[in-house]
């Protein structure tokens, strides 16, 4: 017989392949199908779930195969998908209507079916432009915001539901009880999937893709690659796996020998380590933009990869690249056909897909995100201090290290954004101002890219971290151009607003990040709160408190998370933030603190 699941129409989301880990994390099995799916391939399925995505419903840019909504199973559509259902049904979408980025609370209008266990107000995690304003007939409201008429409409004769939010992310608090209505109680699905199968299987897989080949892994040191080593070791035996640990001069201090170390306490002593710190330096001199400095990283990676791999007159043809990717690295990068990119992670540049599409790399993590990574580590017999530390990107500090030519263009109407921003905030006290930063970040937005401004808010007395909370959610969901909001936690506050200077990725810069980010490390681990967050990067940047002055300011971005693909920032104790920003601030080469107070959507965790 064949194996029943869950059918998972991708449109692009960021959240897709989220949708069906979360299933997984039900124990039912479930699989992804491109947008044009006939409906005939889908007559296994128990119900089928259509998934957000970057496009927008009025555009009709996307085909699909009508007929999936004609099937006799049920359907959930979410977000995009909630959009599509509702047009293709006969109701309406309107477009840029009114946004929604981050944290909204639900009114439940009806508790039965698939909003059944939940309370009267729910907290929810929303990323959308366009909204739904009139439901289709045969379809009530059953749940709704104050930005979002229909954030849940349901017709439970023909078994069909949307959301327009996204139940599959852990923001959404009881997310994982409305799928479990789905899944369960309206499509009646049975228990048929387990992770130790799930392992067992990979090893399958990998034993037949890897055939009698042997495989050159790199090795960050960080979870990914620590439990792809592990893991490939496990399956093929250490004489097949050649474990490369690249110093790119963007690590943390002290970082390379500390992963060497770690490693071989965990039992891989045979891991090999190149210093190539001037030639990624030298690959990024003088480059300002995000995306060109981490593709050319990516690229570096892969030259040295080679150089080491030719010094030791290995022969390609029977060796396979491994890389410890993980499947947010894949989506953020645009991985899918309807995904918008939102920045290219270093192991998916062009000449990864090049190698890729020929069958040249092997990449057993591919499918996980990092909790369920963390997961199998332990399960494969890594130690905890090694599976549970805080993630690094490839492309380490090279990434908050944020450059400026100085020829920037100003920020677009300045001063009506200003102006705009100061009357949002003016309701939190007269001690509040906002203004627009003369720099810009990456964030994702309705899932698609955004690289716009981050606002400043600066208060007379601290203000409550909720409260900053709400102010910020309010200031991303209404000010077009502003994807990020900073909060002055030390050091100067120019009144005339901080100026951008001329500053590239230089050995002097990285010091002085990599000086910053230990004595964050310091103080988060000397207070116990290792664990408690999941990540805090610093990041620099290049402004100063006014022209000739010398000294830069940096950017605090401690957060909660489970998997990176939506987080919250995380609400640090007074004293132990103070005792943080008094340390930064004693760093020659400093001028001000800032605390990143955005959640992501809109923001996402790098500032590149
Ligand atoms: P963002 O900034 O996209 O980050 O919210 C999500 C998670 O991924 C990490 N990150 C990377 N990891 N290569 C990596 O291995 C990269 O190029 C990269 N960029 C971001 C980031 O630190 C966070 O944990």
């Amino acid at each position: 017989m064949k194996q029943r699941y869950i059918a998972i129409v991708d449109f692009g989301s960021q959240y897709m392949h989220l949708i069906t880990r979360r299933i997984r994390q039900l124990g039912v099995h479930s699989k992804i199908f491109p947008t044009d799916v006939n409906a005939h391939e889908l007559k296994d399925a128990w119900g089928v779930i259509i998934s957000g995505g970057p496009n927008d419903v009025n555009d009709q840019k996307l085909t699909y195969d009508p007929g999936v909504f004609d099937l006799p199973i049920p359907i959930l559509g979410l977000c995009y998908g909630h959009q599509l259902m509702t047009q293709h049904l006969g109701g309406v979408v309107t477009s840029a209507h009114n946004r929604e980025y981050g944290m909204a609370t639900v009114e439940v209008l009806d508790k039965r079916s698939i909003l059944a266990g939940l309370d009267n107000h729910e907290q929810v995690w929303m990323s959308h432009w366009d909204s739904v304003t009139q439901v289709p007939e045969g379809f009530t409201v059953i749940g709704r915001t104050s930005y979002c008429p229909v954030a849940a409409m349901a017709n439970e004769k023909d078994r069909r539901y949307g959301l327009q939010f996204h139940v599959e992310v852990n923001h959404t608090l009881h997310g994982m009880k409305i799928l479990e209505n789905f899944v369960f109680d309206i499509c009646g699905a049975e228990k048929n999937w387990n992770m130790i199968a799930y392992i067992q299987n990979l090893k399958n897989d990998l034993k037949k893709f890897v055939g009698e080949k042997k495989i050159f892994l790199l090795v960050s040191g960080g979870v990914d690659s620590a439990v792809a080593f592990a893991l490939l070791e496990q399956v093929l035996g250490k004489e097949r796996v050649y474990g490369l640990h690249i110093d790119n001069g963007f690590m943390r201090l002290h970082e390379s020998a500390h992963v060497e170390e770690a490693l071989a306490a965990a039992g891989f002593d045979d891991l090999h380590v190149v210093d190539a710190s001037s030639q990624f330096l030298s690959a990024v001199a003088g480059i300002v933009d995000p995306e060109a400095k981490r593709k050319i990283i990516g690229k570096t990676f892969l030259d040295i990869q080679k150089q080491v791999f030719d010094d030791l007159g290995f022969n390609t043809d029977e060796w396979l690249l491994g890389q410890g990717t993980i499947y947010p690295d894949t989506i953020e990068s645009g991985g899918t056909k309807t995904a918008d990119t939102i920045k290219t992670h270093h192991n998916r540049v062009d000449e990864v897909l090049e190698m890729i599409n020929a069958g040249k790399v092997v990449e057993p993590l591919a499918e996980l995100y990092k909790d369920e990574v963390r997961e199998m580590g332990l399960a494969l017999g890594l130690p905890e201090t090694l599976v549970n530390r805080w993630p690094f990107p490839g492309p380490g500090l090279s990434i908050r290290v944020l450059c400026a030519s100085g020829k920037e263009e100003p920020v677009a109407n300045e001063s009506a954004v200003n102006a705009e921003l100061q009357k949002t905030v003016q309701v939190y006290g007269t001690g509040v101002s906002a203004r627009v930063l003369p720099i810009r970040s990456v964030g994702v937005q309705g899932d698609q890219r955004s690289y716009q401004h981050p606002a400043l808010v600066s208060t007379a007395e601290m203000l409550p971290w909720e409260q900053l909370n709400e102010l910020s959610v309010r200031i991303t969901n209404s000010i077009t151009g502003v994807n990020r909001v900073v909060y002055h936690v030390g050091g100067a506050l120019p009144e005339q607003g901080f100026q951008l200077h001329e500053a590239y990725l230089t050995k002097d810069r990285l010091e002085l990040l990599r000086q910053v980010d230990a004595v964050v490390d310091e103080v988060i681990r000397a207070h116990g709160l290792y664990d408690a967050i999941w990540q805090l990067p610093a990041v620099l940047l290049p402004l100063s408190a006014s022209v000739g002055v010398v000294g830069e300011v940096v950017v605090l971005r401690p957060i909660e998370s489970q998997e990176a693909m939506t987080v919250n920032f995380y609400p640090m104790d007074a004293a132990v933030l103070q005792e943080m920003v008094d340390r930064i601030l004693a760093i020659e080469g400093v001028s001000s603190v800032l605390y990143d107070i955005s959640n992501k959507p809109p923001a996402t965790i790098e500032w590149e």
